[in-house]
């Protein structure tokens, strides 16, 4: 068929379309992960969509008038979501020595306090995004501060960017610094306006975001509780049984509680659209009743293993609960999603289980959109999904090109990247379809 004469073509010429070749690799929504790899794929975007996903030949004949980009052996994937961050701890990212609340009262507190000054938040979330996006990192779930600004800064830089991005202002009306404090009250004002600000502008999410039990009283979880029964399609995001010390602490301030998840259900802080960050020291009744609820677990094991946490069953994660893969920085060691995935991998090898190269990848893809319940909108190659992409060199060192040199599979050739890569392997950064400069 002459492909000139078909009348749709027109449609293409002179609009936002863009065809880009490469390797290609269409994970599957669902577990158990299957890879579709085409060593010669196509993606169209058309208006910042992904409109169709196929042989990179057949898209060239299909579209004869569309500009094209050949990645050649660049493997183009959607962009890493990395779905529990504190953008706020940026600048003490791999700060020496302390365990979870010895972290938070040395380094985390002080340095969340300056977020008291705007000029400053700004120019965090500015860097942040800059160095996230260099990494491969197109979408992110963040915590705040406890200050209102600490939010529009991010959120106005997100929007700058025409990122889809996830954030809410971290409540606390306990255990921790007066400045960094709200009440139960100003936490559900500060956090509506905020919501109401935000949510749903653009491509934006607001999530209420209670720190965690030992930083708030009963009375503040159950105004957040309230509020997120208010506006339940927002996703709510919080810390739980990250660390032994933690664990026992919260005991202590809760003993009508049967466990550390009771403490949020006992406020209406459990069901799905739950993001609960860590989940390393649960009980058989805690994994339990997650699963039952529908509440996501996201593994955060540069974290874990940094700050001294413990190891993630991720083996019964994957089988029992939604669970997606974040950096946590800056209580994790990197800001790579790459890194993160090798985390991942030495974690589960501790506990017994050898993560596959495409199950890493779904993790940080497919499994973090759900969490944040954008599985619909990002994290796959599918038509309809947002254009946010990347393309990954497999052979961005030489290290990794002498290993990746070797491989007889697709998976064979991702793996050294995922074990050894970071942002040299990141060749091009999309958002909506359009090219990210690098700044850092
Ligand atoms: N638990 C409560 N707050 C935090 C935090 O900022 N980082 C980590 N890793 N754990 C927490
Ligand atoms: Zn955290």
């Amino acid at each position: 068929m002459d492909n000139h004469k078909v009348p749709r073509l027109a449609g293409d010429m002179g609009k936002d379309v863009e065809l880009l070749i490469g390797q290609t690799l269409v994970m599957s929504r669902d577990l158990p992960v299957r890879a579709d790899h085409d060593s010669r794929g196509g993606v169209l975007i058309r208006e910042g969509v992904i409109a169709e996903v196929g042989h990179g030949d057949d898209l060239v004949a299909a579209h004869p008038s569309v500009p094209v980009t050949d990645f050649g052996d660049g493997l183009i994937l959607p962009g890493f979501i990395d779905a529990h961050v504190h953008y706020p701890q940026t600048a003490i990212i791999a700060s020496w020595g302390k365990r979870l609340i010895d972290w938070l009262n040395t380094y985390t507190f002080p340095e969340e306090l300056r977020f008291s000054d705007p000029t400053y938040a700004r120019d965090i979330a500015a860097r942040f995004f800059d160095i996230s996006l260099a990494h491969g990192t197109t979408t992110v779930a963040s915590y705040g501060t406890v200050h209102s600004a600490s939010l529009d800064a991010f959120f106005d830089e997100a929007l700058r960017r025409g990122l889809r991005a996830v954030a809410g202002k971290t409540c606390m009306d306990r255990n921790a610094p007066e400045g960094l404090m709200d009440t139960a009250q100003s936490a559900y004002d500060d956090s509506r306006a905020l919501l109401e600000r935000w949510h749903g502008k653009d491509r934006l999410s607001y999530a209420i975001t209670p720190r965690f039990s030992p930083t708030s009283t009963r009375e503040q979880l159950a105004a957040l509780g309230a509020l997120w029964a208010e506006h339940p399609d927002c996703p709510m995001q919080t810390h739980l049984a990250e660390q032994v010390d933690e664990v026992a602490w919260v005991k202590d301030l809760f003993p009508e509680a049967r466990d550390y998840l009771e403490t949020y259900e006992a406020a209406g802080l459990l069901g799905a659209g739950g993001v609960y960050g860590h989940a390393i020291h649960l009980t058989d009744r805690e994994w339990d009743r997650m699963a039952e609820v529908g509440g996501a677990l996201v593994h955060c094991p540069t974290s874990n293993t940094f700050i001294g946490s413990g190891l993630f069953d991720m083996d019964r994660a994957l089988t029992n609960v939604p669970v997606g893969l974040a950096t946590d920085t800056g209580g994790g060691s990197s800001f790579s999603m790459l890194r993160t995935m090798a985390a991942a991998y030495e974690v589960a090898q501790l506990r017994g289980r050898a993560l596959s190269a495409f199950e890493l990848l779904w993790l940080a893809t497919v499994g973090s959109a759900t969490t944040l319940r954008l599985d619909d909108k990002v994290g796959r190659l599918a038509p309809g999904f947002d254009a946010d992409l990347i393309v990954l060199d497999l052979a961005s060192t030489p290290a990794i090109a002498q290993r990746s040199s070797r491989a007889e599979t697709l998976a064979e050739a991702l793996f050294p990247t995922i074990m050894m890569g970071d942002d040299r392997a990141i060749r091009e950064v999309r958002i909506m379809g359009q090219r990210v400069v690098p700044a850092c």
